[in-house]
């Protein structure tokens, strides 16, 4: 490789052995500093990796007497050899020829070199991406958004953008953001002016929300790409503060036309073992710090998840199986009632021990698109289960029956005027179809063992909170 002297090198290319030797210069950020007699050592990182770049400072550099100085999260711009390392714990370390100091970091920077709780690191999201576990986090997030679209890309599916100002409600349940140019406060808006009562226009002239789901417009496009997903942010208003919800989340939503639930759940179960292969593949040193800091074990479980086929049971089952449980759940359980987080994990955790796929679901507690089986009772819906997370994709075959989806419509008193292009799908051309949602949260959680999505979200949203 030439020797890089007016780029930067990224830290993360320098630290195999192969570059001892190389002339380098590297801008990053002071983790520690600790100074000698004759010399400084500064530990610099770039965000590339979560190693960083031993820097050695002989007291004889031009200019030394600044280095000692050089606080933790200092910004430095630092040009040197690439030697093999004297010390233990790095191969290589850089023997620094000219180090700047670009902003000398104030004393009081928090992330300081003891352990801090991933609550106050909450409140510091503008600093905590600078600290080994999220910077750990962000990089594995990273490599799976890379990984979800090259998986789709390479099988031949469709991205589309589905939109995020919609007009529908893809879940028909009413957890929706409204979006609004009128201001409720001196009841004008614009454009259109007016007033919400005296009957000012809205921007839209209707109600408007932050889309809950890209699904239905993924079925657009399955009708006519046959294999398509959707890939971006979805948002939900559920008051409900746990460590697995979050008001703005990432959905992948795969939509397969010519697909039924068997289909469906082979695509889900080797979407999931190609992102973990990959992840593994890409961020190693990552995941062997997540297996021994956040979650002792980690690797053996994503081997074990590669190795062996996900479970499936039918929701019949499963009730039976938390019937026979002998275990004190918090909410009741029974034919027909909707399976609770605790009964999930019991299910994922203590019975099965792997991802267990929950199918055929009571039409009552599932949404009106869900294609109803032949029982009459239950629809052909997919839920993917994982020990300490629960549920990490829902999915269904579609109903592509226009009679049966206008008579489940109207049962669920869903408004059909304003669904007319979604029945119309099943004028024209329609076909057995079928998808799924996976949040990508939730699973960024799974395979790290990070254990609040709020550690996992970039700049979480949840209730109460949106700084940032
Ligand atoms: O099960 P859900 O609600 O399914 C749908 O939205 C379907 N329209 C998807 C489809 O078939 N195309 O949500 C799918 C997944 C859940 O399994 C969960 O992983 C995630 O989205 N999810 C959330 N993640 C974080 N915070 C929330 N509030 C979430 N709600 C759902
Ligand atoms: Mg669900």
């Amino acid at each position: 490789m030439a020797e890089a002297k007016s780029g930067r090198d990224i830290i993360r290319g320098l630290l195999d052995p192969a570059s001892i030797g190389r002339r380098a210069r590297v801008e990053g950020w002071v983790r520690t500093r600790r100074t000698g007699k004759d010399f400084t050592f500064l530990e610099v990182n770039d965000g590339s990796s979560l190693a960083n770049l031993q820097v050695v400072a002989d007291a004889s550099l031009p200019g030394y007497s600044e280095i000692p100085h050089i606080t933790t999260g200092s910004s430095v711009i630092v040009s040197g050899t690439i030697v093999e390392s004297q010390g233990k714990g790095q191969a290589v370390e850089m023997q620094a020829e000219v180090v700047t100091a670009v902003q000398t970091a104030a004393p009081d920077f928090p992330l300081q070199k003891k352990r801090h709780g991933f609550e106050f690191l909450r409140e510091i999201s503008h600093l905590r991406v600078r600290s080994n576990t999220f910077g750990a986090v962000f990089r594995v997030r990273n490599a799976m958004f890379f990984i979800v679209h090259e998986y789709f890309q390479k099988r031949g599916f469709i991205c589309l953008q589905a939109p995020v100002i919609t007009a529908s409600d893809a879940e028909g349940a009413g957890e929706m953001f409204r979006v609004t140019t009128l201001d409720s406060e001196r009841g004008s808006g614009s454009p259109g002016g007016g007033d919400g009562a005296g009957g000012g226009e809205d921007f839209f002239g209707r109600k408007a929300s932050l889309t809950v789901s890209g699904q239905l417009e993924a079925e657009i496009f399955a009708h006519a790409f046959h294999d398509v997903y959707s890939f971006g942010p979805t948002f939900r208003a559920e008051n409900s503060n746990t460590s697995r919800h979050a008001a703005e989340f990432w959905m992948i939503e795969p939509e397969m036309a010519f697909c039924d639930l068997a289909g469906n759940r082979r695509l889900a179960e080797d979407f999931i073992k190609t992102i973990v292969a990959g992840t593994l593949e890409r961020c190693g040193a990552d995941m062997a710090f997540f297996d021994q800091r956040i979650e002792p074990g980690l690797l053996d479980k994503l081997d074990r998840l590669l190795a062996s086929d996900f479970e499936t049971v039918t929701y019949t089952e499963a009730v039976a199986m938390l019937e026979a449980s002998g275990e004190n759940f918090e909410y009741p359980v029974g034919w027909g009632l909707d399976l609770q987080s605790e009964h999930e994990r019991y299910l994922t955790e203590k019975k099965i021990g792997r991802p267990t796929f929950v199918i055929d679901y009571p039409k009552e507690i599932k949404a009106f698109y869900m294609r109803l089986n032949d029982d009459g009772r239950t629809v052909a819906a997919m839920d993917l289960l994982v020990p300490g997370v629960g549920e990490i994709i829902g999915g269904s075959q579609r109903e592509e029956r226009e009679d049966a989806l206008r008579a489940r419509m109207a049962e669920m008193q869903i408004p059909l005027d304003e669904y007319w292009w979604y029945l119309e799908l099943r004028k024209y051309g329609s076909v057995p179809h079928s998808g799924f949602g996976l949040g990508f949260d939730r699973a960024l959680m799974y395979f790290t063992g990070m254990s609040n999505i709020r550690d996992v979200v970039p700049f979480p949203r949840t209730p109460g909170h949106v700084e940032f």
